[in-house]
């Protein structure tokens, strides 16, 4: 019987991670401990609500005490970090929360995953994984060509991948100086059901459903690498069942796309299956966003080689499938995307925010 500790678990990627767990797993227990931030989305998590492997405990991750508590009440062996201030323009207006969260909260569950587990020096209770779960933005923009590997050099450029870098600097130095078992992983960019939409692809779908204007940053010729959160869930749980301690693993599923192209790919298929009054018109181009990274292009080969993981769902499919999830959820994206639209209005008063976050 393993027990995870997972935490940001409310959120778009954790929240996948607990279902495929509860679904893949018989003999385990998960303990969320989530903030509930406004990009948490606790009622993704209904259908396992009530299941006796699960627990949830609304605390912040900064918050040393109540870590503390979660660790030493449960004899946890995985804790996998995925809580996080996840998006880059919100990070270019209000950089301070990245910091508190993505820095001094990875800071805190180190410390105390160390003083939990530690039996002496250099030795931790037997099984247990420390997973900080991490991005293919630490690394920066590429030009055309070339992927990134384990070894490309950190090179962060927006304050949130500068915050999420710092992280992955502190979990290494927990492996070298305490030998603490460590894995950091590095994924592209994930898609699939339950993302707050902000972020590009539900944002372009709940304002396609509602004939809003899709803005496109500059040229919409950056290039993403893309893969279906399932995925991604599947390969943190196979880096903590045989991952390496002290190892990174890069994430991908060699997917690469530009913006425009996706957005146009969305409106098209809502044009074809869901609305034929959807159409390319509603594409408008906005400035750049500052500092805007050019293209991402992740390289799996080492996890692929030694952990023997492999994405294997089809990018149209999985599209087709989260498509289909918020156009049948209109609560989650219609709902979130207007409260969304509330908030930013709100904050825009004082002129803390931009008035639209593609
Ligand atoms: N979304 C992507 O494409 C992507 C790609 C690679 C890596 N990642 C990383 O994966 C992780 C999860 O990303 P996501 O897209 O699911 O993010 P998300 O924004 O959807 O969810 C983040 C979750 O963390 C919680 N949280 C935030 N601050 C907290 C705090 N101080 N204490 C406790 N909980 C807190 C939120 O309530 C929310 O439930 C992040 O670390 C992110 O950097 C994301």
């Amino acid at each position: 019987m393993k027990t995870y500790l997972v935490t940001g678990g409310a959120g778009f990627i954790g929240s996948n991670f607990i279902i495929h767990l509860l679904r893949r797993h018989d003999d385990i227990r998960v303990i969320n401990l989530d903030k509930l931030t406004y990009a948490a989305n606790p009622r993704y998590l209904k259908p396992i609500e009530h299941d006796a492997r699960y627990r949830f405990v609304q605390a912040d991750i900064c918050d040393r005490m109540a870590v503390r508590e979660v660790l030493q009440s449960e004899r946890i062996d995985y804790l996998v970090n995925f809580a996080a201030e996840s998006h880059v323009d919100r990070s270019i207006v209000q950089p301070d929360v990245f910091i508190q969260t993505n820095i001094e909260g990875v800071n805190v569950l180190l410390e105390e995953a160390k003083r939990a587990w530690q039996i002496d020096e250099d030795t931790y209770q037997k099984g247990c994984r420390f997973l900080q779960v991490s991005t293919d933005e630490v690394y920066g923009t590429l030009g055309p060509t070339g992927r990134f590997t384990e070894h490309s050099p950190l090179n962060p450029r927006s304050p949130y991948s500068a915050s999420k870098a710092s992280a992955d600097l502190l979990a290494r130095a927990y492996f070298e100086t305490y030998r603490l078992p460590v894995n950091i992983t590095r994924c592209s960019n994930n898609f699939g059901p339950g993302q707050y939409p902000e972020k590009l692809i539900p944002l372009m779908i709940c304002k396609a459903l509602t004939h809003q204007g899709l803005p496109v940053y500059g040229d919409g010729l950056q290039v993403r690498d893309w893969i279906y959160v399932e995925d991604h869930c599947r390969a943190v749980d196979h880096v903590l069942r045989m991952g390496k301690p002290g190892e990174i693993y890069n994430i991908g599923a060699r997917s690469e796309c530009a913006n425009l192209q996706l957005v146009q790919w969305i409106v098209d298929y809502l044009h074809e299956q869901v609305d034929d009054t959807i159409s390319r018109n509603l594409i408008a181009h906005v400035p750049d966003r500052k500092g805007h990274d050019r293209r991402y292009a992740v390289d799996p080969q080492k996890i692929e080689r030694e952990l023997g993981w492999s994405a294997t769902t089809n990018f149209t499919e999985a599209m087709e499938k989260t498509i289909a999830w918020y156009v049948s959820h209109p609560e989650h994206c219609l709902k979130r995307y207007l409260d969304a639209q509330e908030e930013r209005r709100g904050s825009a008063a004082d002129g803390s925010f931009p008035d639209d976050l593609p």
